[in-house]
């Protein structure tokens, strides 16, 4: 299947993300004034996490299980198998696993944090180190859990937000041998290497690097652990950007990629744009290890905490992970954006990812300290100014050290997330002309101090509440250049 859109030319020169897909079912949205937008702030303690989606006109807070699905997805949806034990719905699982990933050995569970939990038990012992690309939110306190601690290797240039490179997810080679060496091959139960790196904007790794940590994990007999939640993404940019991929079929890049790892999992909920989740591999002892876990912690071996009728689904969006006319619309609108904002001044991350467009809050909200939580702030004011929910991806975002410190995080991000097939280039404008005018009325947001935090994962559920009335200002300000726009 080839990426027809890039074939197709605008007579007028223009540039921009055709859609090859009709839209035939639609969800009505709503703009709710901007006076609503605050109160609703003030409930969900201005925390996007926290708001209603009755308050939100485009919800951009991540493509978690929020792609939208395609017919084919929803016809077999219908045809589910309805059993605890042996259901085909898991046999017809197995298959795509098989075809699309490579790996014959299958475990479900119920999302990618399942995935995390087993994969952390089994493996993690007090001490023991990870080393990693760089760590997720949800992969990173399990590991702490079990008393782990993870170490990040990436080059420095992928703490340039504003950069060219078009690998910014690599795992640096000389950090990975140097910390093998420090802790000792005995110490490290695996590496983990993340597809697409959702936390630094979504920035993927290249082949070559990954045969790269292949060959120095086989060299130590270390596992590596690929979490592929976003490895359509990551292949597709591997096809645009890697001299030797440029005419390979996604199936071909896929297939190399979890080739090199000992064991793959995912979140369903991204990589096959429905909710569910898996663990893979072609390793016979590691799957009997992991395999008594899932009934512990998920369900039966066949539905591993899921619904068979998402299981349905995550067979054909595997499948359908191979069309580059499905996976290259979330990075084309993507960078569509990043360009459009850049070209206004906004700082983003570039080179454009996959997931969202990320907007650099360090820079934006330079006025504030990372104290008081730059992206929070920068979050909760694009709500206000646009009903646009975004995710704050900063120190809210981090969790804190093994002794109560807070941590900051290395960017402070906002994250507006570009599901697959679920936004029109209009509402896309919209988010530029609105984050342009915030961009241009910056000196106004203000910073927030945090009023409720929860021990972990303190991002989802945390409250937080204003330094100042700057809210109230950036209102007074939003009135006085739109008049009763909403
Ligand atoms: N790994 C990566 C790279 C992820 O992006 C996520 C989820 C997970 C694991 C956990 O999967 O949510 O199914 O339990 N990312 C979502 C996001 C939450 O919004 O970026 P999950």
């Amino acid at each position: 299947m080839s990426n027809n859109t890039e074939k197709i030319k605008f007579y007028s020169g223009e540039n921009i993300p055709l859609e090859l897909h009709k839209v035939r079912i639609v969800q009505k949205l709503h703009l709710v004034p901007i006076e609503r937008r605050l109160e609703a702030l003030h409930e969900g303690g201005f925390n996007t996490f926290r708001l209603d989606t009755k308050d939100v006109f485009l919800d951009m807070l991540t493509d978690s299980g929020t792609n939208a699905m395609s017919d084919k997805q929803l016809g077999a949806m219908m045809s589910a198998d309805d059993a605890y034990a042996g259901s085909q719905s898991f046999v017809r699982y197995q298959k795509a696993v098989e075809d699309v990933l490579g790996k014959k050995h299958l475990l479900p569970v119920h999302q990618g944090r399942a995935a995390e939990n087993i994969i952390s038990h089994a493996f993690i012992r007090k001490g023991n180190i990870v080393p990693m690309n760089y760590h997720f939110t949800t992969a990173m306190a399990h590991i702490t859990q079990y008393g782990g601690k993870i170490e990040e290797l990436l080059y420095d240039e992928a703490y340039v937000i504003s950069s060219k490179h078009p690998f910014k997810g690599n795992m640096n080679l000389e950090k990975l041998e140097e910390c093998i060496k420090k802790h000792g091959a005995s110490n490290i139960p695996y590496i983990r290497i993340e597809a697409s790196t959702n936390l630094i904007g979504g920035q993927p790794f290249s082949i070559e690097n990954l045969r790269g940590v292949r060959e120095i994990a086989t060299k130590h007999k270390i596992r590596l652990v690929l979490d592929a939640s976003l490895l359509g993404e990551n292949a597709w940019l591997v096809k645009q950007r890697e001299e030797e991929f440029k005419n390979s079929s996604m199936a071909e890049i896929i297939l190399c990629m979890t080739d090199l790892a000992d064991l793959v999992y995912f979140s369903a909920r991204k990589l096959s744009s429905s909710r569910g989740g898996g663990i893979c591999t072609n390793d016979y002892a590691i799957f009997k290890e992991l395999e008594p876990l899932v009934p512990l912690f998920e369900g039966f071996l066949t539905y591993g905490g899921m619904s068979v009728r998402e299981i349905e689904a995550i067979a054909v969006g595997l499948y359908e992970t191979l069309d580059e006319t499905m996976i290259c619309q979330s990075p084309q609108f993507i960078e569509y954006l990043v360009k459009a904002l850049e070209s206004k001044g906004v700082p983003v991350v570039t080179p454009a990812g996959v997931l969202g467009c990320h907007v650099d809050a360090m820079r934006i909200c330079a006025h504030i300290p990372q104290t008081q939580y730059p992206a929070g702030a920068l979050a909760a004011a694009f709500f206000l100014i646009s009903g646009v929910r975004g995710m704050e991806r900063g120190s809210v975002s981090n969790q804190r050290d093994e002794y109560g410190n807070e941590t900051y995080a290395d960017m402070e991000l906002l994250r507006l997330a570009i599901p697959r097939r679920v936004f029109t280039l209009s509402q896309i404008k919209y988010v530029e002309d609105r984050m342009t005018w915030l961009y241009e009325n910056r000196e106004l947001i203000g910073g927030l101090k945090f009023v409720y935090e929860p021990p972990v994962l303190r991002f989802f559920m945390g409250g937080l509440e204003p330094i100042s009335d700057w809210p109230e200002k950036l209102i007074a300000k939003f009135k006085e250049d739109f008049g009763d726009s909403l």
